[in-house]
């Protein structure tokens, strides 16, 4: 059986992390970003992680709270827009480029390590969860937003690969949103994993706005959009349409859409 080529697809992933501006998608990050840290509960003085930060989301809601903030994303952009809000903001928060499969931090570094819609990416998930567990204290906390196989972001994700077929050998992102998945990836080196099936809800003026944020600034969708000819860039405008529409909850024309995730805490062993 051939290897899969991990550093490949990871360049590849960057690549499209970096296309578009994932800050202006960031916004429907925040609700989950603040139900995570809660969760997690960092108080004041402790080192907190967030990984695959993209913008900083999670990170300026932890620096909140006095904790020593590290960011860390494999896009040099977003780390430049990250430490751009929060020098704007005042807040003292330390952000670097890196990889989260290969993170430059040594063993039992952090009190907690959080990523929301993040790590969950990595193609090498073994080794990203390995790497989580590794720079998070003994007793220290690992908390995790992410995309479920149900609801809008499994639909999204289907719809997407419908039309761009991840690579093969790759596990999908979705398996860190189930039971199971997190129980096999983080199980071993945790004492105690809670996993808490959760929705959020996203706010657009329409769904025509809705589909036209992510057409213009979501890396994956511009992406798919580049590779298709236009019939296909005309059904998959189509499909993205009709699964913002399936979760919209708004009934005066604007796009209230609710996305179902899973808040995953668990205690390093
Ligand atoms: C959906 S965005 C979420 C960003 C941020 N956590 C938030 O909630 O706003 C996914 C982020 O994961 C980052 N990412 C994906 N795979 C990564 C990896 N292997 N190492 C570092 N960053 C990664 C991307 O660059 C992107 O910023």
């Amino acid at each position: 059986m051939s290897k899969t080529d991990y550093t490949g697809i990871t360049e590849n992933q960057k690549e499209t992390w970096a296309t578009g501006d994932f800050n202006e998608i960031a916004r429907q990050n925040v609700v989950m970003a603040e139900a995570l840290v809660e969760a997690v509960d960092p108080h004041p003085g402790q080192r907190v992680l967030d990984v695959a930060c993209g913008s900083g989301t999670a990170a300026l809601i932890a620096e909140r709270r006095y904790c020593d903030v590290t960011g860390i994303d494999y896009v040099p952009g977003l780390i430049n827009r990250a430490t751009a809000r929060a020098q704007a903001n005042g807040q003292a928060i330390d952000f670097c480029v890196g990889d989260a499969q290969d993170m430059p931090f040594p063993d039992d570094s952090f009190d907690a390590v959080l990523s929301v819609y993040g790590v969950q990416f990595a193609p090498d998930q073994v080794q990203a969860a390995r790497e989580l567990l590794r720079v998070c204290k003994p007793g220290g906390k690992i908390g995790l937003a992410g995309p479920i196989p149900e609801g809008w972001s499994g639909d999204w994700f289907a719809t997407h690969a419908k039309y761009m077929p991840p690579p093969p050998g790759v596990q999908s992102p979705l398996r860190w949103g189930t039971d199971e998945g997190v129980e096999k990836l983080l199980g071993p080196g945790v004492r105690s994993i809670e996993n808490n099936q959760r929705a959020a809800l996203q706010y657009y003026r329409s769904i025509d706005h809705a589909v036209e944020v992510f057409s213009t600034y979501f890396g994956p969708t511009i992406r798919a959009l580049e590779k298709l000819d236009s019939a296909d860039r005309e059904s998959l405008l189509d499909d993205l349409d009709t699964v913002m529409s399936r979760y919209n909850r708004a009934t005066d024309g604007t796009a209230i859409v609710e996305n179902q995730y899973l808040q995953t805490t668990a205690f390093k062993a």
